[in-house]
């Protein structure tokens, strides 16, 4: 008896050991599926950090995480490049806590992520069952899809067939599958806009809200293209087919063209509801985005959420919320996912003081809308009287009103966004809101000043030693790291004086606004850089080196400014204006000496760019905007250099890739390195708007200006048409109309097939910059050169035309376009 009462303590110390042990040993194992009770056919194929490469090592299969929070998922990505980009996603919407006890196995006959933490081996993510008994094998291949194969090698389920937000090279979109963008940039969950073959004709493809509105199509398929999207035809590095359009077995999809060293490419449907196409630039590490739609970001339905203001101007972040509210999802808002939308600051929903503040002419979708004739005080209190009435319209003349109920979407500002009523609309915002602040803010300033003013004065005395020695340390640095150049340094101060306080804006470019100022009496330009990269150093350096390049033909760099974040640029004051502002249809012009001087000019300019300076640099962004002209209409380039400068950045420049996609020499878009023969081209784009005095792209018609019904996207591509006159002879009808046949035929006829040569698809048949220089002053003769085909293609394109405002009785007609475009929008 005593015995045995002894054993038992000492048995269940043992299991405790061996519990202790077993336990310790899962936590080291690193196939956690041993120790899960799992059936035997599973079969473990990555667990924790372990990642599968596909055989070239272009993309890689694994576990990863998007955030600091513990999210993981199971994705695919490039393996090849510093941008983690991720091309596919299993467990979207339920991601792994940890990596270290996640798995992805096959398991009956299916792929399975499992959570094994604590043992549970919980299946957070499986693919549909591929139908096969045995262990199989999966593969990621070349093109990023994953295979799950039987025990035959028979294919049984494909990552392609299940595509997330990005469509690669190879896959196929049929009838039945969506690509859905992720909620935000940072969560994968599916978001609100997706993609697919649009019902029930399957004869194109359609961007959708929320599954069901349909905000963008492609237009119909004509056998080689959308007609929506003439581009397609111009990306030679591509071929698209569409194999039985407008049946229940159609599948789009496109091939690389290339065998070999092909550029990485994909389509993407991002967060903001656009599709995008990238391909992936190995010079400056950057995906470049060449491709997107719709262009206005307010097109996207319910881009900006409940009461939220899109404003398709702004650079940065299109969606607002009004004074007096503030983002439902302030996280999500940061990461780019709007569509929460807005909601009242403070607590209460609603309440019967509120008062309605007026926003001004506005385009809006209600959910709903009661009229009532009344004076304006009779509407405000019906509103008022509803916590779901969120605004109304008020018209005098009728003395009656609109109120809206609901949810408020595609608020904007402009017709060509995406809301249905434009109307002028007051908003019902907490009467309290604005007053409170200000009370709040009396307060504090109250009770705080007393105290501040005593550490204020000790804080200044402190600071003032401290610049003193600051500045005292920066001078002796500039003056040893400027010995050459006679660049100006200025302080931020200095220069926010001299431009008032920023105050005067002369243009916004790629890079950054430009401000007029004064400089001891002479007129400057300021030129405020946006996200610059790269560090102090750099910058100096770079700017020292723009500094050393002088020429008649480039706008001199007087200074730079360069201060905590600051980082500005001086340069002389161009009092004529870009080239740009005399390309209008209705606004000044210049004889044709002047354009033939500016042509010349500008050759000069950047031929010493690329050959005499001693650092060849490319421009990579020659177009009308960054020609200026000095007070004898002399050309003089802007903004060289900065490209460099800004780093990675700049693939800001084709950021606004449809509406500079005349100046963009195709050998961006296939991802190779680019030469100074990409300037030449966009050189050549230029030459064609000086002869013909118009943009090669002409925009929409300005808001309200009689367009009618027409489509208020049209556009006209000028440079095809204005290539095939030039190589058949016919260059006097491309010549702009206001000169009125006041020019130098000869010299006519040399800037045309100048222009020609420039915009050649190969790179190699372009002249050289120093060359153009030579055509142009006559030096050499100018044969007659084929037309660039890439150009006509686009012309044989369904919408895209291109159509003189000179067409004389050219084949093609204004009304035809008009027809084919306002069908499809
Ligand atoms: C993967 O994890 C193991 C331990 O869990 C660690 O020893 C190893 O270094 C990790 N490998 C990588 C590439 O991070
Ligand atoms: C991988 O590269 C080699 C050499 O370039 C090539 O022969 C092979 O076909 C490539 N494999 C795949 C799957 O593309
Ligand atoms: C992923 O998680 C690790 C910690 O597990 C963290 O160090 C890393 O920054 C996270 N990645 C991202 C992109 O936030
Ligand atoms: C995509 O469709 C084409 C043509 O229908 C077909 O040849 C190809 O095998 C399909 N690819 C995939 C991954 O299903
Ligand atoms: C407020 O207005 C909405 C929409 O007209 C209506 O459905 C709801 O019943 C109203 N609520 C009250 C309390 O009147
Ligand atoms: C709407 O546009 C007008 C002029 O374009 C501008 O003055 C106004 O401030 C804009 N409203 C908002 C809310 O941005
Ligand atoms: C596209 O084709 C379908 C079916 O042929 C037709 O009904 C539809 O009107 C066409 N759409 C356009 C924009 O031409």
């Amino acid at each position: 008896m005593a015995s045995s009462s002894h054993n038992q303590p000492r048995f269940s110390y043992k299991i405790t050991i061996l519990l202790l042990v077993f336990t310790s040993l899962q936590l080291s194992s690193s196939t956690p599926s041993k120790s899960c009770l799992t059936p035997s056919s599973s079969k473990v194929i990555i667990a924790g950090n372990s990642t599968i490469l596909s055989e070239n090592r272009t993309f890689v299969l694994g576990f990863f995480n998007t955030s600091e929070e513990s999210k993981w998922y199971l994705g695919i990505w490039y393996a090849s490049i510093p941008t983690p980009t991720y091309v596919w996603v299993a467990n979207r919407e339920t991601p792994l806590s940890s990596r270290d006890a996640s798995s992805l196995e096959i398991d009956g006959g299916k792929l399975t992520v499992k959570d094994n933490r604590d043992s549970r081996c919980d299946v957070v993510w499986e693919s549909a069952d591929g139908d096969f008994e045995g262990e199989g094998d999966v593969k990621l291949q070349e093109d990023g899809d994953l295979v799950l194969m039987d025990a035959r090698g028979v294919v049984r389920w494909r990552s392609f067939d299940f595509p997330a937000d990005t469509f690669l090279p190879g896959m196929n979109l049929t009838v039945g599958q969506t690509l859905t963008c992720w909620k935000s940039s940072n969560d994968p969950a599916p978001g609100k806009y997706s993609l697919r073959l649009r019902p029930p004709d399957y004869g194109e493809v359609e961007l959708l809200a929320d599954n069901n509105r349909m905000y963008w199509s492609s237009g119909n398929w004509t056998g080689n293209i959308f007609s929506g999207v003439p581009e397609m035809t111009l990306p030679y590095i591509y071929k698209f087919y569409f194999t039985n359009p407008f049946t229940e077995t159609a599948t789009f999809g496109y091939t690389e063209t290339m065998t070999q060293q092909k550029p990485l490419t994909r389509f993407n449907i991002d967060s903001s509801g656009k599709i995008k196409q990238y391909t992936w630039s190995p010079q400056t590490e950057f995906w470049n985005m060449f491709w997107s739609e719709p262009e206005n970001p307010c097109r996207v339905y319910g881009l900006c959420g409940d009461l939220g203001f899109c404003n398709a101007k702004s650079m940065v972040n299109p969606c607002k919320c009004f004074d007096g509210f503030q983002p439902l999802d302030g996280v999500g808002w940061g990461a780019g996912d709007f569509s929460a939308g807005c909601r009242r600051v403070g607590d209460d929903a609603c309440s019967n003081d509120d008062k309605f503040e007026e926003i001004g002419d506005m385009t809006f979708d209600p959910e709903k809308i009661e009229a009532l004739s009344g004076s304006r005080s009779d509407c405000e209190r019906k509103c008022l009287s509803n916590c779901s009435c969120m605004a109304l319209s008020y018209n005098p003349k009728t003395n009656s009103c609109k109120n809206y109920f609901g949810k408020l979407l595609n608020l904007g500002n402009s017709s060509s966004d995406l809301g249905i009523i434009q109307d002028s609309l007051n908003i019902r915002v907490h009467k309290g809101v604005i007053r409170k602040k200000i009370g709040v803010k009396t307060i504090i300033l109250i009770t705080t000043i007393t105290s501040f003013l005593a550490i204020a004065s000790i804080a200044i005395i402190i600071l003032i030693i401290l610049r003193k020695k600051m500045i005292k340390r920066k001078k002796l640095e500039e003056e040893s790291v400027f010995p050459v150049t006679n660049l100006k340094v200025f302080t931020y101060k200095e220069l926010h004086a001299a431009t008032n306080g920023f105050s005067e804006q002369l243009g916004h470019g790629g890079f950054g606004a430009v401000f007029s100022g004064k400089v001891d009496s002479t007129l400057v330009a300021v030129k405020r850089l946006e996200r610059p990269g790269g560090g102090e150093k750099e910058f100096r350096a770079e700017v020292c080196t723009i500094g050393n390049i002088q020429h008649v033909n480039l706008v001199r760099l007087i200074g730079f400014c360069s201060e905590e974040s600051h980082r500005l640029l001086v340069y002389d004051y161009m009092p004529n204006g870009p080239l740009s502002s005399y390309l209008k249809n209705n606004g000044r012009t210049l004889d044709w000496e002047a354009r033939f001087r500016i042509a010349i000019g500008t050759a000069r300019g950047i031929a010493y760019l690329h050959e005499e300076c001693r650092n060849c640099i490319i421009h990579c962004d020659i177009k009308p905007e960054n020609i200026l002209l000095d007070k004898d209409f002399s050309a003089k380039v802007s903004d060289f250099g900065l490209a460099k400068l800004i780093g990675r950045d700049f693939s800001r420049v084709l950021a606004t890739m449809r509406g500079t996609w005349g100046y963009v020499a195709p050998e961006w878009i296939s991802g190779v390195a680019i030469t100074t023969k990409a300037d030449v081209y966009s050189y050549g784009m230029t030459l064609l708007e000086i002869l013909g005095g118009r943009r090669n792209v002409e925009g929409p018609p300005p808001e309200g200006g009689g367009g009618g019904e027409s489509g208020s996207n049209e556009k006209w591509f000028f440079p095809p048409w204005a290539a095939r006159r030039i190589t058949e002879g016919d260059v006097a009808a491309v010549v702009d109309e206001r000169l009125a046949g006041e020019y130098d035929v000869e010299e006519v006829e040399r800037v045309g097939l100048v222009a020609v040569w420039c915009i050649q698809d190969e790179e190699a048949t372009r002249p050289t910059m120093g060359m153009v220089v030579k055509m142009l002053e006559g030096v050499v003769e100018v044969a007659v050169p084929p037309p660039p085909k890439l150009l006509q293609a686009l012309v044989s394109g369904e919408s895209f035309r291109g159509v003189g405002g000179n067409s004389q009785n050219d084949t093609i007609s204004r009304a035809s376009d008009d027809e084919s475009l306002s069908g499809m929008r």
